[in-house]
């Protein structure tokens, strides 16, 4: 069937949602993803969400980081366009930095913001304003998601879609909860909190769940232990960023950009076994995942 419902998501159902290339398309036609993250001590986060980005098919990309680390980005990531951000002395964004990056939103297509940002108080602020008031459809990750750790519903406060990324401790954080609770639930509290929050909401873990507020849930298929290893989920951001600014309906996105993810991570595996993949084993198979799929 294809209406609401619980599915595994299989590459079948992926491959009738990713967009083609027109042999006429330009870059314009792929949208152009933002990745706002990083601090003093995990620019690495906000760099592999940015690449993977790229590598899952966005037509630009561009990663806003803490001012003192815009010259780090850059030069890791060659295709990538950078903007310096006001920070705190800590190296984390300071609330400033919404007033610096507000004229520029009508260029891009998609937000995706969290990885590395850090828990300064001032950068929470920060976040919370954003999320309330950017008018671009949002992927919000990690210290993102943690900036609204036991007051989700803020999370509501919007008008323009959201897709929410968290992992168990995470959502955990987030509903006021211990981890534990949610461990025998993860389909059943990813469906409550999509609808609640009217958030595509995709919990991590083995066997992702994406759920969508309007009933739909997909149960990831790929994947694999090796995943386990810190930066991979900073790279699913990326993805489902990118897949959202090529056009997907944003629980279309995030549960291809799961799917494809898995994969890559299954393709990794494959070749390195699971105890020494890292995260940018992942960016260089996406677009392997990619082809096998269509
Ligand atoms: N099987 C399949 N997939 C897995 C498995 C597994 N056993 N373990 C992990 N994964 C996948 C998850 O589904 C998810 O896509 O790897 C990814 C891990 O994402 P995160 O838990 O967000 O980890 P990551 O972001 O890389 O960790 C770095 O960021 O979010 C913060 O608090 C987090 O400090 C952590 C940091
Ligand atoms: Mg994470």
């Amino acid at each position: 069937g294809t209406g609401p419902g619980r599915y595994y998501l299989t590459g079948e159902m992926v491959r009738s949602w990713l967009p083609s290339r027109p042999p006429t398309a330009h870059k314009g036609n792929f949208g152009h993803v933002l990745v706002v993250g990083g601090s003093r001590g995990m620019i690495g986060a906000a760099c592999l969400t940015a690449a993977a980005a790229l590598r899952a098919g966005a037509g630009l990309v561009t990663l806003a980081v803490p001012r003192s680390w815009q010259e780090t980005a850059a030069t890791k990531l060659t295709e990538v366009m950078t903007l310096g951000l006001p920070e705190t002395p800590e190296g984390q964004l300071s609330c400033a930095a919404w007033e610096s990056l507000k004229p520029l939103l009508p260029r891009f297509t998609v937000c995706a913001l969290g990885p590395g940002l850090g828990r300064h108080p001032e950068t929470v602020e920060l976040v919370k304003r954003m999320v309330a008031e950017i008018d671009l459809p949002l992927v919000l990750d990690a210290d993102g998601i943690n900036a609204f750790a036991g007051e989700a519903h803020l999370l509501t406060r919007r008008s323009s879609p959201l897709i929410l990324t968290p992992h168990p401790g995470e959502m955990a954080r987030l509903l006021g909860v211990k981890a534990a609770e949610l461990t025998d639930k993860r389909v059943e509290v990813a469906e409550k909190a999509a609808r609640e929050w009217g958030a595509v909401v995709v919990l991590k873990g083995a066997r992702t769940v994406v759920a969508s507020p309007d009933g739909y849930t997909g149960i990831n298929s790929t994947g694999n232990p090796g995943m386990a290893t810190g930066g991979t989920g900073d790279v699913l951001t990326g993805v489902i960023a990118a897949l959202w600014a090529q056009g997907l309906d944003p629980f279309r996105a995030a549960a291809a950009g799961v799917y494809l993810h898995g994969l890559a991570g299954d393709l990794a595996a494959k070749e390195k076994g699971e105890a020494g993949l890292i995260a940018g084993d992942l960016l260089e198979r996406l677009p392997l995942a990619w082809r096998r799929v269509t």
